[in-house]
């Protein structure tokens, strides 16, 4: 795949799972610069059908939400909302803690517990994790405006039921970005023949009319539903990102 946002190599350190923002266990971790490149090439998407800014982005496999808090601290300036759901309630105390960083007050949050590890332990790493935190800081308090954000637990491969959090985002949602289970670390929740084409289903009636899914799995799941058209695939060693958007 070309890179053609994320194109100049540049560190990530500071948003690496275990140093500012927290590792779910049994999760996996989304790496940073694919990310925020299918983030923008799904953007510049939208963009050009006329929506800019302001996005809900939803991720309904989000684990610990590695990936929606990077992009919503290095993207929270087009960004309105940023939600996650997930069927493992175990991950979803750790989503909360890092989609707190999205916003200044839930990274100061952060640094003070950095900096009361460096106190009672005296690590270099703790250390060097304050640091990237007063960097990832400087950018969340860049954008001047809070995003709002919220996670819930959410089977987003069973028979649709209600869900306070996101029955408020029906017709609303302008981007899904989800990395789903794929590889020994991480499995569906279930047996399912087709378990995208039932997360395509459930995910329809959330969907804003101008709106655009970023599917990322391995190559041997079929990413497809009758509602919906491929925009483009891409190949990034053993992953697919599929964009997708509804037929009209
Ligand atoms: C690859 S991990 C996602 C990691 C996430 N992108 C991050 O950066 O932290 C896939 C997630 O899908 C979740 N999952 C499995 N079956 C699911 C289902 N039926 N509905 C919703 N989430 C499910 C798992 O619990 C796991 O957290």
């Amino acid at each position: 795949m070309e890179y053609r946002y994320e194109a100049e190599p540049r560190s990530y350190e500071d948003y690496a799972s275990g140093r500012v923002l927290l590792n779910a266990q049994g999760t996996t971790a989304f790496p940073v610069r694919l990310a925020s490149e299918i983030y923008q090439q799904g953007k510049a998407y939208l963009a050009n059908k006329g929506r800019t800014s302001g996005y809900t982005l939803y991720d309904p496999c989000c684990g610990g939400a590695h990936l929606l808090t990077s992009i919503g601290i290095r993207h929270g300036g087009d960004l309105k909302r940023v939600v996650g759901s997930d069927v493992d309630q175990r991950v979803l105390d750790i989503a909360a803690r890092n989609l707190a960083m999205v916003n200044p007050d839930g990274m100061q949050t952060r640094i003070v517990q950095l900096q009361e590890l460096v106190q009672a332990y005296g690590k270099s790493s703790h250390q060097e994790a304050v640091e990237s935190a007063e960097r990832l800081l400087a950018l969340v308090e860049q954008r001047n405006r809070t995003v709002d954000v919220q996670c819930c637990i959410y089977d987003a491969i069973g028979q649709p039921s209600s869900s306070a959090v996101l029955d408020e985002l029906n017709g609303q949602v302008d981007f899904v970005f989800t990395d789903v289970p794929y590889g020994d670390i991480v499995q569906w929740s279930a047996d399912s023949a087709d378990p995208i084409g039932r997360l395509l289903g459930n995910l329809m009636p959330r969907l804003a009319p101008v709106s655009v899914v970023a599917i990322v799995a391995d190559k041997k799941q079929s990413v497809d539903h009758l509602a919906f058209r491929r925009l483009k695939k891409l190949k990034v060693g053993k992953r697919q990102i599929v964009f997708l958007e509804l037929n009209k």
